[in-house]
């Protein structure tokens, strides 16, 4: 079976949930099924069910692990939807590999990459707003808003008056072309950061980590979060978040001695520093440069005390 996508830290996906006997393992980015692959022929008494957006990444997964049997289920959705759904008390991992597959960012009617004839990014096709509708009819305002929040572009301003006067778009190329000929960047493409942009805004994608974030507070004891993040706000988010649940004493900075027991963590940190790819990987797998891992392993709930 040819496979459509390589996963990133494959191995030091098995080393995180190296402590995992039996149970449920979620992953909510199943995509092509690597990881959950590498997952279920490492531990064999765990099951999996994987969740994801993309019906076409489901329907290659289902395939792919069929030899798995009814250790294995599928649910397509988005993550930040389905797993609030899900019973806690038998997961013992979950893995979220965030961003985009890819046969999404290469499939040129998907819109993801600057060549792409489609002005789309949506990962579930089905979703209602493309990329389509946000560059051709939101306000330079608007634009201004995602270019700065989940692009942190510097021209934002310039670029989404670019875009207002030079609308209607109809591909992600004509789209790229215009910044590129009008802003300068030496190191990436000169639209990198506007796709960002339109991407995250499109799929939700900060929402969706929150959303996940939020739920997996209520992961049972020796429960695992694995996740893997592409750019530096959803790195940001979980790196914040793990600190927030690993932090001891509650009490307000401003209190002279700690009066809360100091013993409010519901886990640990397991990567003290995000696990990024080694060389070797990155020269295999070139996307694999901008991936961080960073795992956390729940001692209690949030309820406990
Ligand atoms: C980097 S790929 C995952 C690849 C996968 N780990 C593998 O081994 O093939 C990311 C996948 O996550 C999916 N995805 C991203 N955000 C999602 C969300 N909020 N809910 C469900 N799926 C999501 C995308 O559709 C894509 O298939």
């Amino acid at each position: 079976m040819s496979l459509p996508h390589i996963p990133v830290l494959s191995r030091e996906i098995t080393e995180l949930f190296g402590a995992m006997k039996e149970g449920l393992f979620v992953d909510c980015t199943i995509g092509y099924g690597g990881h959950s692959e590498a997952i279920l022929r490492s531990f064999s008494a765990i099951r999996c069910i994987g969740i994801d957006r993309d019906k076409t990444a489901i329907e290659f997964s289902k395939n792919r692990l069929k030899e798995f049997g009814d250790r294995v289920g599928f649910i397509q959705g988005s993550f930040g939807t389905i797993f609030p759904t899900l019973k806690k008390d038998d997961i013992v991992g979950v893995l979220a590999d965030l961003g985009v597959s890819s046969p999404q960012l290469c499939g040129d009617d998907r819109g993801f990459s600057f060549s792409s004839s489609a002005l789309d990014m949506r990962m579930d096709t089905n979703a209602e707003i493309s990329a389509e509708e946000i560059v051709n009819n939101y306000s330079t305002e608007e634009l201004v808003k995602i270019f700065v929040e989940y692009g942190e572009e510097r021209e934002a301003h310039k670029i989404a008056s670019l875009i207002a006067a030079n609308r209607p778009f109809k591909t992600a190329k004509e789209l790229a072309d215009l910044v590129a000929k009008n802003i300068m960047r030496r190191k990436i493409h000169p639209a990198t950061k506007i796709f960002q942009a339109i991407r995250i805004a499109v799929n939700h994608e900060l929402e969706e980590l929150r959303l996940l974030l939020d739920e997996a507070e209520k992961l049972q004891k020796g429960a695992i979060v694995g996740i893997i993040s592409f750019h530096s706000l959803e790195d940001r988010m979980v790196k914040e978040r793990f600190k927030e649940w690993a932090r001891e004493c509650v009490c307000p900075t401003e209190a002279i001695r700690c009066l809360c027991g100091g013993n409010h963590a519901l886990g640990r940190i397991l990567t003290k520093k995000p696990i990024v790819a080694g060389r070797d990987e990155v020269k295999a797998n070139p996307k694999s440069r901008s991936a961080k891992l960073r795992g956390f392993s729940f001692l209690r709930g949030l309820n406990e005390t």
